[in-house]
C-alpha cells in the first residue's frame, strides 16, 4: 500500500461539482429510496464526530488520526451529496433542520481514550465491518436506482466505502501484530457490531429525516428503516458483504462458510423483508 493510501489521501477524489446533476430525471426518483438517502445523508454527514472519537482512541498514532481526518472528510462529502440530490426530489426536504433533530437524539462521545470496542483491534475490526455494510448498501442502492444522478453518487460512494475498509483493514493488520486479538474475539466483536444495524442510530436517522413533526416509536422506525435499507439487497451483494467481514475476522473470504452464511442470510433477509413489507412497515 502506498504512503498516500494508508493516510486515505486521494489526489483525484470526486467532487460535489464533479456530478452531473444537470441529468437528475423526476419521473424517475423512487419514493423509498428517497427516504433512505435522506436517512443516510444525516448519518454521513455526522463523520466529524465519529473521527474526534477515532483521533482520541488512537491518540499517539498520528498517521491514523490522519487517516481518519480523511476518511471523515469523505463521509461529510457523501451526506453532503446525498442531501443535495434529496433536495433536488423533494425541494421540502429540509436538511439543516433534519441534522439538528438527527444530531440532538444521537450522541457520540468523542472524549472517550478507549474504544468502545475493548481495544484498538476491536475498533478497527468494527469499522472494517461499517465500511462492509456500507459498501454493500451504496452498491445495492446503485443497482436499484433507476434515477440517474443518484445512480452516479451511490457508484462514488460505493468506491468511497471499498476503499474505506481496504484502508481500515490495512490499520488492522498493523494492530494485530502488536494486540493479538485472535479471530473467535474478532468474530464476536464483528457479529455485536452486525447486530447493532438494528440500534437507534440508523432508525433514528430515518425518523429524523422523514418523520420529523411526529414523535419517536423506536420499533416502528426500526422496521420501517429496514424494510427499505434491505430491500434491495440481492444475494450478489450480501455474497460479497459475507467475504469482506470473514476477511476482517481472519477467516477465508470466498469458501464453504461464506456460501452457508450467503444462503442463510439471503433466506433470512427475503422472509423478514416480506413479513414487514405485509404489516406494512
Ligand atoms: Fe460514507
Ligand atoms: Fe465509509
Amino acid at each position: 500500500m502506498r504512503a498516500g493510501d494508508r493516510t486515505g489521501n486521494r489526489m483525484t477524489h470526486w467532487t460535489l461539482d464533479s456530478i452531473a446533476w444537470d441529468k437528475f430525471d423526476r419521473s424517475k426518483v423512487n419514493p423509498d429510496l428517497l427516504n433512505i438517502v435522506k436517512a443516510a445523508s444525516l448519518v454521513e454527514a455526522n463523520g466529524g464526530d465519529y473521527a474526534a472519537y477515532l483521533c482520541s482512541v488512537f491518540s499517539d498514532d498520528p498517521e491514523f488520526q490522519d487517516a481518519a481526518r480523511n476518511w471523515a472528510r469523505e463521509e461529510v462529502q457523501h451526506g453532503m451529496a446525498l442531501a443535495r440530490w434529496a433536495k433536488l426530489a423533494d425541494p421540502d426536504f429540509d436538511f439543516d433542520d433534519a441534522f439538528k433533530r438527527f444530531t440532538d437524539g444521537i450522541k457520540i462521545d468523542t472524549l472517550r481514550t478507549d474504544s468502545i470496542r475493548g481495544s484498538r483491534c476491536g475498533e478497527l475490526v468494527a469499522r472494517c465491518i461499517v465500511e462492509t455494510g456500507t459498501s454493500s448498501y451504496y452498491t445495492a442502492m446503485m443497482d436499484a436506482a433507476e434515477e440517474p444522478v443518484l445512480k452516479e453518487v451511490c457508484r462514488n460512494i460505493a468506491a468511497d466505502e471499498f476503499r474505506h475498509y481496504r484502508l481500515f483493514y490495512q490499520h488492522l493488520k498493523d494492530y494485530l501484530a502488536k494486540e493479538r486479538v485472535g479471530p473467535v474475539k474478532r468474530f464476536v466483536i464483528a457479529l455485536s457490531r452486525i447486530t447493532e444495524t438494528e440500534d437507534d442510530e440508523l432508525a433514528y436517522a430515518y425518523y429524523a429525516a422523514n418523520h420529523g413533526s411526529e414523535a419517536y416509536e423506536r420499533r416502528r422506525f426500526v422496521k420501517a428503516y429496514i424494510r427499505r435499507a434491505f430491500g434491495y439487497y440481492k444475494r450478489e451483494h450480501l455474497e460479497r458483504a459475507v467475504g469482506m467481514s470473514l476477511k476482517a475476522v481472519g477467516l477465508k473470504p470466498n469458501g464453504l462458510l461464506n456460501r452457508v452464511i450467503t444462503t442463510v442470510a439471503t433466506n433470512w433477509l427475503r422472509l423478514r423483508i416480506g413479513r414487514l413489507a405485509r404489516a406494512g412497515a
